[in-house]
């Protein structure tokens, strides 16, 4: 149907193999594979001091686990930005949590404000969540330094980040997802590589590793496996966990995609700069993050841009499908879903760029495999489109 469609998974013979061979293994719950994909997911991050690791369903559940673990609850808030998957939120809530909506930077800085997250600071903050919106890592230098000075906790959403690093201190590098206090990775189909569904979550904290091992399996202390293999005979419950577990198709996937990814990311950046090249003459346009230098490693995400002020987006939309071509919208704002807009437990004040750029945004084709050639034709079109269009204020 698509000329060119939004993200395009293409498996590796290798990836069929890997399956293949976890299924033959006649083991598929978690177990060796799961393992080995957790070891190499955690050297694949910092290959010195990896953190520790631990594959499960999905992102979603990762971040749950995440504000489990660390205490959150009714009495608690979880400043989260509005721009994001509304999953994000959603994990903070589940807890019982009160959610407080904070707002990105500015129109070509799509990441979370620290600005905004110490105006809405108050006594009851627990958790602060940078999601690395489109795979560009967060200020974390400042909200590392900001969030431990008051004792609260950093949640990572790196989702859309896997293998990207930030600047630190001292001008030091680190992974994303290794530097607040637990990290969360999603595998999901259209991921920078994925195990259908799947998620990672990490943490350097013992203390933490200890309590995310046992919330992922329904806080039993031995696994299936460990009976299997005649280490444990029986076990005890010592947390109100769930079953969160990955198996070992999806791992067995998971560790074959990872041995791509640092070299899927580098098509990724060759992409996003090949976009920046052609898209910065278009009057009216905006494209977030083109004046970012690279913080170490990158692993673009997604192809966000702001379109002129004015301009009907679903036209664009519409006439970008009519020459075959996809686009998305990352994301509609949490708070003005009908779930999020009146529920008490999401405080939305005072957002005003997210609230500018929300109309604006507009996904274009990202993936490794997207040629030179496809992306002169999506940036052609849009500027046709751009230039056809009337908008409702001068450009
Ligand atoms: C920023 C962000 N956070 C969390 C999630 C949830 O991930 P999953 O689908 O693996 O649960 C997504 C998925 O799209 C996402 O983009």
């Amino acid at each position: 149907m698509w000329k060119i469609s939004l993200c395009d998974l293409r498996l590796h013979p290798d990836d069929h193999r890997a399956v293949a061979e976890a299924l033959e293994s006649n083991w598929l719950t978690m177990g060796p594979r799961t393992q080995a994909f957790e070891q190499a997911f955690a050297l694949a991050l910092d290959p010195l001091q990896p953190p520790a690791a631990f594959a499960v369903s999905n992102c979603t559940v990762a971040l749950h686990m995440a504000f489990v673990a660390l205490g959150i609850g009714p009495d608690d808030e979880v400043i989260v930005p509005s721009l994001t998957f509304v999953a994000t939120a959603n994990a903070a809530l589940y807890t019982g949590a009160t959610v407080v909506l904070a707002d990105v930077s500015s129109p070509t800085d799509l990441t979370l404000s620290v600005d905004d997250v110490l105006a809405k600071i108050t006594p009851k903050t627990a958790a602060v969540v940078p999601v690395h919106y489109a795979g560009q890592p967060c200020d974390m230098q400042r909200l590392v330094s900001e969030c431990q000075r008051r004792g609260i906790a950093i949640v990572e959403d790196v989702a859309h980040a896997p293998l990207a690093d930030a600047l630190l201190h001292g001008g030091h590098t680190a992974a994303l997802g290794t530097i607040g206090d637990i990290g969360c990775f999603s595998f999901f189909s259209n991921k920078n590589m994925t195990t259908g569904e799947g998620g990672m979550v990490t943490t350097r904290n013992p203390q933490l590793a200890d309590k995310l091992r046992l919330l992922r399996s329904h806080g039993m202390t031995t696994l299936t496996l460990d009976r299997h293999r005649g280490h444990a005979y029986s076990y005890d419950v010592v947390e109100l966990g769930n079953n969160y577990r990955m198996d070992e198709l999806r791992a067995a996937l998971g560790t074959s995609q990872l041995s791509r990814l640092p070299d899927n990311n580098r098509k990724r950046c060759d992409g996003l700069a090949h976009y920046q090249r052609l898209l910065a003459p278009i009057i009216g346009l905006q494209v977030p993050f083109a004046d970012r230098l690279p913080q170490g490693r990158s692993a673009p995400h997604i192809m966000p841009v702001l379109l002129p002020v004015g301009v009907d987006r679903q036209q664009v939309q519409e006439k970008m499908k009519d020459v075959g071509i996809q686009t998305s919208v990352h994301y509609p704002p949490i708070h003005t879903f009908t779930l999020h807009k009146d529920c008490e437990r999401v405080r939305k004040d005072h957002l005003p760029v997210t609230d500018a750029v929300a109309p604006r945004l507009l996904t274009l084709p990202l993936y490794p495999e997207l040629s030179d050639t496809d992306i002169e034709f999506v940036c052609r079109k849009l500027a046709a489109i751009l230039e056809s269009m009337p908008t409702t204020e001068a450009r």
